[in-house]
């Protein structure tokens, strides 16, 4: 089934590749030899344009919390489609959702959308800069954040090279000017001391800490407690902003992982499953700092922020459907049922005696082929070798019809069922026998 040179998708990768740059619209989605054409998605799986079914654990990289086609959210936008879809005027759904969300996170006191994960980290650091006045921002080593430029510094880590201890500012995109490089600090999550270290010695210049509590490259766990507790208090002690990063996290809880860890961020910017499917982001926190994007009569925020399809009410009313529906229950559901997969796929390594783990926390999991505890970055395989070996395993998963993320990382929704675990459990054990390893 895959890959099979003579299928359509194949036939549509060669197509796209005379007309799309670099063959498509989103480098993080591609796969090897070809990357798949969907027909159409439903709850847990999608169909390929040959006809094969899989089942999705990536649900566009997390932001599906209800799986493909959620009849509530499909209602919401049918209602909403022929009303418009987007105007130069408020919309109440706007005031909705943004409602919703202050009442479910402590630290929201104003809230305000766009449209993707990558602008609300640039909007979130863009107000920390205009509130301290400072500034540099600081971020772990090897963490994605979107694509704004200095979210994207040291993406790709320092970790193979010798000064782990001082992580390099390295530059991911060809092209990034040394005066982005220089305004990031990068520091080595969960290593406490040297982070400490080397944040106190850029206090003084620093608007923020910019963090993610569940980097998925470092297999989808929670934060280390005393690196947190010690991000905390730096930033308290120095008056320098601390930004969560909840774009995938804020899946983990009804107030996302700052409500699991007990955590007030100044500030958090969101994506994902906010917007129930549609293009979103937000920034959320403190009235205060949040007053910066506040103008005058008459006049100009500090902050001003536009965006032609902010707030736009297809998303709002997508984003309404879908967040009511996740009340404190169905976050229990989506946990365990990402609880259980993980333990079955363990099960699987395990019962074939191959070396493996499986990581994660809530509805997250990946899967790596070695088994050293997983804390810090220089514990995951940075070799081109071991990560061309996770990537053949998800290619053998994809022809065993089950979709993971890249570097084999995955998470289940609320369409995700037993029966689906136990197909990812079957399809696993076949992946790793046709390996051998
Ligand atoms: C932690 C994190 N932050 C930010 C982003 C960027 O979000 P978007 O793709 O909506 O721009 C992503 C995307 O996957 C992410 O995982």
């Amino acid at each position: 089934m895959f890959p099979d040179l003579d299928s359509q998708s194949a036939a549509l990768n060669a197509r796209a590749g005379r007309c799309l740059a670099g063959g498509g619209s989103r480098s993080t989605i591609r796969t090897d030899p070809y990357t798949l054409y969907i027909r159409e998605a439903h709850g847990a799986e999608v169909v390929d344009v040959d006809g094969n079914r899989l089942i999705d654990f990536i649900n566009n990289y997390t932001s599906l919390i209800h799986g493909h086609c959620y009849p509530p959210i499909i209602e919401a936008v049918r209602r909403q489609l022929p009303n418009g879809c987007a105007f130069s005027f408020c919309h109440e759904s706007e005031i909705v959702l943004a409602e919703l969300l202050c009442e479910r996170v402590p630290s929201f006191e104003r809230i305000r959308f766009m449209n993707s994960g990558s602008e609300a980290v640039m909007n979130a650091i863009k107000l920390a800069r205009a509130f301290t006045g400072r500034p540099k921002i600081a971020k772990c080593d090897g963490f994605y954040h979107g694509s704004y430029d200095p979210a994207e510094v040291s993406l790709i880590s320092g970790a193979e090279n010798s000064a782990q201890e001082d992580p390099p500012s390295r530059a991911y995109s060809r092209g990034t000017p040394q005066s982005v490089l220089d305004e990031v600090v990068v520091i080595p999550f969960n290593e406490p001391q040297h982070s400490q270290r080397i944040l106190e010695s850029h206090a003084d210049e620093l608007s923020c800490i910019l963090l993610d509590t569940t980097c998925m490259r470092l297999g989808g766990n929670l934060v280390r407690e005393d690196y947190l507790a010690m991000v905390t208090d730096v930033a308290r002690s120095h008056d320098i902003l601390l930004i969560f990063d909840e774009v995938v996290s804020f899946r983990l809880g009804y107030s996302g992982s700052q409500g699991v860890l007990g955590v007030q961020p100044d500030i958090t910017a969101l994506g994902k499953i906010i917007g129930g499917g549609f293009p979103v982001g937000a920034v959320a926190g403190r009235a205060d700092v949040m007053s910066m994007f506040d103008a005058p009569v008459n006049g100009v925020a500090p902050l001003p922020h536009g965006g032609t399809f902010n707030a736009n009410p297809i998303t709002m009313a997508a984003g309404v459907a879908a967040m009511t529906d996740m009340t404190p229950a169905s976050f229990e559901y989506l946990n365990s049922a990402g609880a259980k997969a993980r333990e079955a796929l363990t099960e699987v390594f395990k019962e074939r005696g191959v070396t493996g783990q499986v990581t994660g926390v809530g509805s997250l999991f990946k899967l790596h082929l070695h088994d050293r505890p997983i804390v810090t970055l220089h514990d995951v395989g940075v070799s081109s070798e071991s990560q061309s070996q996770v990537a053949a395993l998800r290619l053998r998963l994809i022809d065993g019809g089950i979709f993971l993320g890249s570097g084999c990382f995955g998470c289940v929704s609320m369409a995700t069922t037993d029966a689906h675990i136990e197909q990812l459990c079957t399809a696993l054990a076949g992946a790793l026998e046709k390996t051998g390893s």
